[in-house]
């Protein structure tokens, strides 16, 4: 088992800066980290996996030890696929508490040798979410700062699209 690679599994719809607040500090503890992003399009993502893998290969060009990949089925069998058992999940608010314990309890129960690690976003992020920042891009709003310049570019041009048609 690697020790030093750990998975920072995630939907990415679209990668956020709290999510790049995650990635940065992971690197300060492990290695390597892989950022898996969930493949199944029965959850419906608003961007196909293309678009989120180019989305987040322009928003970590500047860092390295950095691997991006996709993954559908359980979480803990890819870890493993990947020898790595660490799993890093973001903290925000206390709202996500709930969510995360629960899938780690699950995780967890499916396999022991895994463990969910949580890092606490920076308080700039504490409150935004992918789901929140495309509601207000949808309506006009401004979601610069919040989000890499490549998807706050991406989100305008596609609302844009959208009033026009
Ligand atoms: O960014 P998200 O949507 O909060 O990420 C959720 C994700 C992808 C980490 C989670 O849905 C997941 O691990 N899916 C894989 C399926 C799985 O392993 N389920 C059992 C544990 S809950």
């Amino acid at each position: 088992m690697n020790r030093t690679k750990a998975i920072y599994p995630g939907t990415f719809d679209p990668i956020t800066n709290g999510h790049l607040s995650i990635i940065k500090r992971g690197l300060k503890i492990f290695d390597n980290l892989t950022i898996a992003i969930l493949n199944n399009p029965q959850k419906s993502p608003f961007f196909p996996i293309d678009e989120r893998i180019c989305m987040i290969k322009k928003s970590i060009k500047d860092m390295s030890n950095l691997e991006i990949d996709t993954f559908d089925g359980l979480l803990v069998d890819y870890a493993i696929q990947k020898k790595s058992n660490v799993i890093i999940r973001g903290l925000r608010a206390l709202s996500d508490f709930e969510y995360e314990f629960q899938m780690s309890l699950m995780n967890r129960k499916l396999n022991r040798e895994v463990q969910s690690i949580f890092l606490m976003t920076d308080y700039k992020w504490f409150y935004t979410s992918s789901t929140i920042i495309k509601e207000a891009a949808g309506l006009g709003g401004d979601v610069s700062g919040l989000v890499p310049e490549v998807v706050n570019r991406k989100l305008k041009k596609i609302y844009a699209e959208s009033k026009n048609a």
